[in-house]
């Protein structure tokens, strides 16, 4: 037999009678399965231990992750291999903790409101793929490293350095939430999902099949920026808010990477260290994004194509083709030295103000 344990939160209100018919439902469903437990309900969260046979007990889990009254479900703890039940009399023993006076009541209801915040808070520092598969029930510290194919997105901020030296930490620290918040939006409507932020960049990657996407959100990134430039009042350093952004497709290894103290779950390989190295390019070519073959030939020709001739990476013999699209906001219309000497500017600016 196997048990888990979970915790979510409501998508909506509920009503105390929608709450009632969950453990309604539940009842009848786990009674005829073989399932037992406990549904704690309380400010807005779900806490629910579900015991039983494997099978059923997983099919159950399956239906619950798929329910739209509730979101952000994360899996506690599973055991597999329990030799007894431990709510044996409960086919699903609904308790709403917020009608209860009952005093003992109290210290589960902090503790459970502090699961729900340590949640939220763990949620937005850890990759994707570990919180899935802990929703799955997964226990990601057994994961072995994976081949996949992917589309790996680099994008870093130009002279992150001199804006750092030469700016407020408040004004720096506003630019990098400004180039992250439009990075993320662009990287994630487009289906990709970002593998690590790093310092004034970020990694993403896109799944087989989407290398179209990861050059959309690439483009997605330079006309947002363009449009946060463009709308920059004078003196406002979001008026020099440029990215360059590499692409590149292929096979990655996936997986912990570290030692027994400290994992991180990442993406290895040539497509990697490829995306990067022409992230890099964009500061010696007039393009914002660059890419390469390896995401070429898995996309329809784009109209807007536009070839940038031959690179030769570091350590590298060969010469690749490398590419980007033509559109107004995808050129690099600044030089380097220039943007080093406008973002100094602005701290003299401010000085004589
Ligand atoms: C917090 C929560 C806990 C639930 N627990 C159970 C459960 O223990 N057993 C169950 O069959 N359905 C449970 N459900 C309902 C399932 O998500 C799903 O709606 C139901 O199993 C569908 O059953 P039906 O196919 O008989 O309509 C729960 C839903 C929520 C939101």
């Amino acid at each position: 037999m196997k048990r888990l344990t979970y915790i979510s939160s409501f998508s909506q209100p509920l009503t105390a009678d929608e709450v009632a018919q969950i453990g309604d439902r539940s009842v009848t469903n786990n009674t005829r399965d073989g399932l037992t437990g406990v549904l704690f309900c309380f400010n807005n969260v779900f806490y629910q231990i579900l015991e039983g046979p494997e099978d059923a007990l997983n099919r159950c889990y399956a239906r619950i992750l798929k329910d739209p009254r509730h979101k952000d479900i994360f899996c506690l703890e599973v055991e597999n291999d329990i030799a007894q039940r431990e709510f044996g009399d409960w086919a699903m023993k609904t308790v709403r903790l917020d009608e209860s006076g009952d005093s003992l009541i109290r210290p589960i209801r902090t503790m459970l409101n502090s699961l729900a915040r340590t949640h939220y808070v763990l949620e937005r520092y850890s990759p994707h793929e570990v919180l899935t598969g802990l929703q799955k029930g997964d226990n990601p510290l057994g994961w072995t490293l994976k081949t996949s194919e992917k589309t790996i997105l680099f994008a870093d901020l130009f002279s992150s350095t001199t804006f750092a030296e030469n700016l407020h930490s408040a004004a720096f620290e506003r630019l990098l939430s400004v180039f992250y918040e439009i990075a993320n939006r662009s990287v994630t409507e487009n289906g990709g999902t970002i593998s690590k932020l790093t310092g004034d960049g970020l990694m993403a990657y896109f799944k087989s099949g989407d290398a179209g996407n990861a050059l959309n959100a690439a483009i997605e990134i330079c006309r947002r920026l363009d449009d946060v430039r463009k709308n920059a009042k004078e003196g406002d350093p979001t008026a020099l808010l440029y990215a360059g952004i590499g692409l590149c497709s292929g096979q990655v290894r996936e997986g912990n990477v570290g030692s027994k103290l400290k994992y991180d779950y990442t993406l290895l390989g040539d497509s990697v260290n490829s995306a990067a190295r022409l992230e890099s390019v964009t500061r010696k070519v007039d393009a914002l994004v660059v890419f390469d073959d390896s995401l070429l030939s898995r996309i329809d020709t784009p109209s807007a194509l536009r070839g940038l001739g031959l690179y030769q990476p570091k350590g590298k013999s060969e010469h690749l083709k490398i590419y980007s699209v033509n559109y107004p906001y995808t050129r690099r219309t600044i030089d380097l030295v220039e943007l080093k000497r406008r973002i100094v500017a602005l701290k003299s600016e401010r000085a004589v103000a």
